[in-house]
């Protein structure tokens, strides 16, 4: 069970969060739904499960939030926290290693609360079997003993909500997906959704910013909020050593190439896997593990990290025999695909 690493820290157009995110991420997080941007389809959803489960005086049942890194889970499930009125505890799949340590999560929980689990698909197997009675029947089974002598005793828990994130859904089990009784897939978001975003981000951080500013960082931010905060915060400082302190395309554009960030938020890594793959390998298709050998990069993270993005675009398709750069990614590096007449 793998969670997308990113083993590149410093890579300004990560979705994964980074150092630094959490204290921008904090003051920029929307708190209600009506603050939050895009996703409309899950809000308005989200909005008549709140209201019903407020009218009824119950818990909202147990929510599975899946979608890319950087999209927004993690906010979301504050916002529905907040929006009900009730606690939330926060922990996730690596950090809970040991039965104990979920029984004693569950334990301290008291009616209403929400405990939010990021990276779900890696909790372990006797972990994740602690939580179906919790999820289901609200009870925690203590082993108590070993061999034929063992007893079962059986805790009742408050009623409670589980709001579990992954990038992953399909690394989640079947019986762990079968008890969320409310599952929404978090898509990249409209790219007018992003400016927006922007928008309110500078707002909060109070900086001015042109509209064709807000537009240059969205169309780089690779649909994604995590990144599009970001990169707002670099041009931020960019503008405040070089400029007068209102962002402008001006500033946008000459943060933007010292940072060596493309038009479509590509930097040199994933220009690099193109070109490779162009250059070495006649434009493919090349394996995974010959690719990451002639880029120095390593198989995870190019496959978890920069192909994702690449192959949204449309640059870069994977077959069974291999990697390939498409006709939309010649184009993009300004290249000829062989066997086309045309720069294509
Ligand atoms: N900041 C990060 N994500 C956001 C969103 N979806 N709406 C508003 N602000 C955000």
């Amino acid at each position: 069970m793998k969670k997308p690493q990113d083993n590149t820290p410093d890579r300004l157009i990560s979705p994964i969060e980074r150092q630094g995110d959490d204290t921008l991420d904090l003051s920029l997080r929307p708190k209600t739904l009506g603050e939050y941007i895009g996703q409309e389809r899950i809000k308005a959803n989200l909005n008549i499960t709140i209201t019903a489960a407020k009218k009824r005086e119950e818990p909202i049942e147990h929510v599975l939030l899946y979608g890319a890194p950087g999209l927004g889970k993690t906010t979301l499930a504050h916002v529905i926290a907040n929006e009900i009125g009730a606690n939330i505890r926060v922990t996730s799949g690596p950090a809970i290693e040991k039965s104990g340590d979920l029984a004693a999560i569950l334990t301290n929980l008291e009616k209403g609360d929400i405990l939010f689990i990021d990276e779900i698909h890696r909790l372990n197997k006797t972990v994740e079997e602690i939580l179906y009675p919790a999820m289901e029947d609200y009870a925690l089974d203590i082993i108590m003993g070993k061999g034929p002598t063992a007893r079962t005793l059986r805790l009742d828990l408050p009623r409670f909500t589980i709001i579990g994130a992954t990038t992953m859904a399909s690394l989640l089990s079947a019986p762990l997906r079968d008890r969320f009784g409310i599952t929404h897939h978090l898509n990249f978001y409209e790219i007018a959704d992003i400016e927006k975003i922007i928008k309110r981000s500078a707002g909060i951080l109070n900086i001015k910013i042109d509209a064709t500013a807000s537009e240059a960082i969205a169309s780089r931010s690779r649909r994604t909020p995590r990144i599009a905060n970001r990169l707002l915060k670099r041009v931020r400082d960019y503008c405040e050593v070089k400029g007068d302190g209102q962002i402008t395309l001006a500033d946008c554009l000459a943060a933007f190439k010292l940072l060596e960030v493309d038009e479509l938020g590509l930097d040199l890594i994933d220009r690099r896997i193109l070109e490779t793959i162009v250059h070495k390998f006649k434009g493919g298709p090349v394996g995974l593990n010959t690719l990451a050998a002639a880029t120095g990069e390593d198989m995870d993270t190019i496959e978890n990290v920069y192909e994702p993005y690449l192959m949204q675009l449309g640059f870069l398709d994977r077959s069974p025999r291999g990697r390939m750069v498409t006709h939309l990614g010649y184009e993009h590096l300004g290249l000829r695909m062989p066997g086309t007449g045309s720069l294509v």
